[in-house]
């Protein structure tokens, strides 16, 4: 077995699920969407392969852009800290915005986002995350779309790390405690 499938303690959703949700979350967007010309904003790295995935799954117009916050560099605790590591090149005024992130968990990032966004005026800001994890929520917070509940696990792959590696693995999977500790 391969390095990275030895760190993994189970397969939490394989890649055939996830592909199915992608492709319904998709469907459900471009319907909402058509004729707005949306542009999504993936919060990077995490939501890079969700992202990817997305956006061709929905068939309609729509730009997409990035932006990069620090989270919790190689610990696996939320620190509450967030930075802009790197900005939206293009201006929302008027436009309808869905961040696309892989997952919500304390929501102090994305609750930090959601109202530096809100400040610059969008017609509409939505948040779609693939996974959501309620129980460890610090502030009230609620995705308007999303793939998966998961219980309070730390999980890694489709693009979700732990100190960076682990992204490219094409399922989410529940990292053993020894990789971590
Ligand atoms: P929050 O601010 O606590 O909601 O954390 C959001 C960010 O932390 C996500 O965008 C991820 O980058 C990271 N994160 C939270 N939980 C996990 C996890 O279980 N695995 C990998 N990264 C995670």
């Amino acid at each position: 077995m391969n390095k990275l499938m030895t760190d993994v303690h189970e397969i939490l959703l394989t890649r055939e699920e996830i592909e199915d949700k992608v492709q319904e979350l998709g469907k459900t967007l471009a319907a909402e969407y058509y004729d707005k010309r949306p542009l999504l904003v993936c919060v990077l790295k995490g939501a890079l392969i969700f992202m990817a995935d997305l956006s061709r799954a929905m068939n309609i117009p729509l730009e997409v852009d990035f932006m990069a916050v620090s989270s919790y560099g190689v610990s696996t605790k939320s620190s509450g800290v967030v930075r802009i590591l790197k900005d939206l090149e293009t201006s929302i005024e008027g436009r309808h915005v869905l961040i696309v992130e892989d997952i919500i968990d304390t929501g102090l990032t994305l609750n930090y986002l959601i109202e530096n966004l809100k400040f610059r005026k969008p017609a509409s800001l939505k948040i779609c995350t693939l996974l959501d994890k309620p129980s460890r929520r610090r502030v009230q917070l609620q995705p308007d779309y999303c793939g998966f509940v998961i219980p309070d696990e730390f999980v890694i792959g489709y693009g979700l790390d732990f100190s960076e590696i682990y992204r490219n693995l094409p399922f989410i999977g529940v990292l053993k405690p020894e990789a971590y500790q």
